[in-house]
């Protein structure tokens, strides 16, 4: 595999009047398409992290509401409109963290709502264009990012990132690992460490495979390894992702980055958050009202495929954690580099 078969990996897709997504559960060991039949489908795809990454999670609910528009009644608008919503919420359930699945079936739902006066499959048509418009533009904002997180590159840099932000977690070039690819593209050595991410391993599986597919110099560490990385002097800033940023900052992403910033913090390195604005949740006051997902025990107890832990002990399991905003150097959007105060300054984005 190289970087340009990377690159051409979609998380999902629609082709031929059928909606794929890439099942990112089965990698690194198989690398496979499957076809969504339905609504439930696609909501168990994004429940169980077949697809999964805060702009993946969008794209994939765009397209879900693509395929509850061809099962939905025609007979009326009312009736076409009862069945839409009741999928929209339904798929809204799916997952709570990430703004993109909400972001994503909102905006839909505007576009069915506008468009309430059309003939029913003219709304259908409606339905499927604003789907590829949303992954559309997500492409066309991972590159921006990138571009925009190329400026804080220098050769030979060493970046430490948590999860995985990239290609396997959004359209093309990712997020965090955007400006990582486009570096490589211009022929910059950047060394990446990337931690392997427990309980469910995101860092092992999915960044370390793209990366290391794509000939990036990585570096797979335990999450319990980042701090002796940083010590060693290796690192000299941390790119990372993110589910959903409230309005004065402070950034949920995947349980362990508040730890990573803390870390970053006592050995003076920069720490980037690196998302679409589409990830900005200018709704939500601070992190303390972002809803985070705790998820099944299981995943900890049997979190290697075998059991690691007694059956019946207490597990705490949240998927996600809050960075609170005095740790985050700057935010990196496709519309550019947000510094403090991050209240005034993400707040301009939308004027
Ligand atoms: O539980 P996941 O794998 O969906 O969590 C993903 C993350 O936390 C990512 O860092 C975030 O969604 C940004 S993806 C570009």
């Amino acid at each position: 595999m190289s970087m340009e078969k990377i690159l051409e990996l979609h998380t999902v897709k629609y082709e031929n009047d059928q909606m794929y997504i890439l099942d990112t559960s089965k990698l690194p060991s198989s690398l496979e398409y499957v076809k969504m039949n339905n609504v439930e489908d696609c909501f168990d795809a994004i429940k169980t992290l077949k697809v999964r990454g805060a702009p993946a999670i969008g794209v994939a609910a765009a397209y879900a509401l693509v395929l509850s528009s061809k099962a939905a009644r025609k007979t009326s608008f009312g009736e076409f409109y009862e069945d839409f919503k009741k999928d929209k919420d339904y798929l809204a359930k799916s997952r709570p963290t990430a703004v993109n699945l909400f972001w994503a079936l909102d905006r839909i739902d505007a576009k069915v709502i506008e468009n309430k006066d059309r003939p029913i499959d003219e709304i259908c048509k409606v339905i499927k264009d604003e789907a590829d418009l949303i992954k559309q533009e997500d492409i066309m904002m991972c590159r921006q990012i990138g571009e925009h997180g190329l400026t804080l590159l220098k050769d030979g840099m060493g970046i430490l990132t948590h999860c995985n932000t990239g290609v396997l977690a959004a359209s093309k070039y990712g997020t965090a690992l955007a400006p990582i690819y486009l570096a490589k593209e211009r022929g910059m050595n950047i060394k990446v460490y990337a931690d392997e991410t427990r309980p469910l391993l995101q860092g092992a599986r999915l960044t370390a495979y793209e990366l290391h597919h794509s000939g990036v110099d990585v570096t797979l560490i335990c999450d319990n390894m980042a701090a002796t990385v940083m010590k060693n002097g290796w690192v000299q800033a941390v790119f990372l992702g993110c589910d959903r940023i409230a309005a004065n900052g402070d950034v949920a992403n995947k349980i362990g980055t508040y730890s990573v910033a803390v870390l970053a913090r006592y050995h003076n390195i920069p720490f980037y958050v690196i998302g679409p604005t589409s990830t900005i949740d200018m709704s939500i006051p601070d992190g303390s009202a972002i809803p985070i997902e705790e998820r099944d025990k299981k995943e900890i107890i049997f979190g290697l495929g075998y059991q690691i832990a007694p059956e019946g002990v207490n597990v705490y399991n949240p998927a996600f954690d809050v960075t609170p905003n005095e740790l985050i150097t700057g935010i990196i959007t496709e519309k550019g580099i947000v510094r403090p105060p991050f209240k005034e300054n993400l707040k301009k984005l939308f004027t």
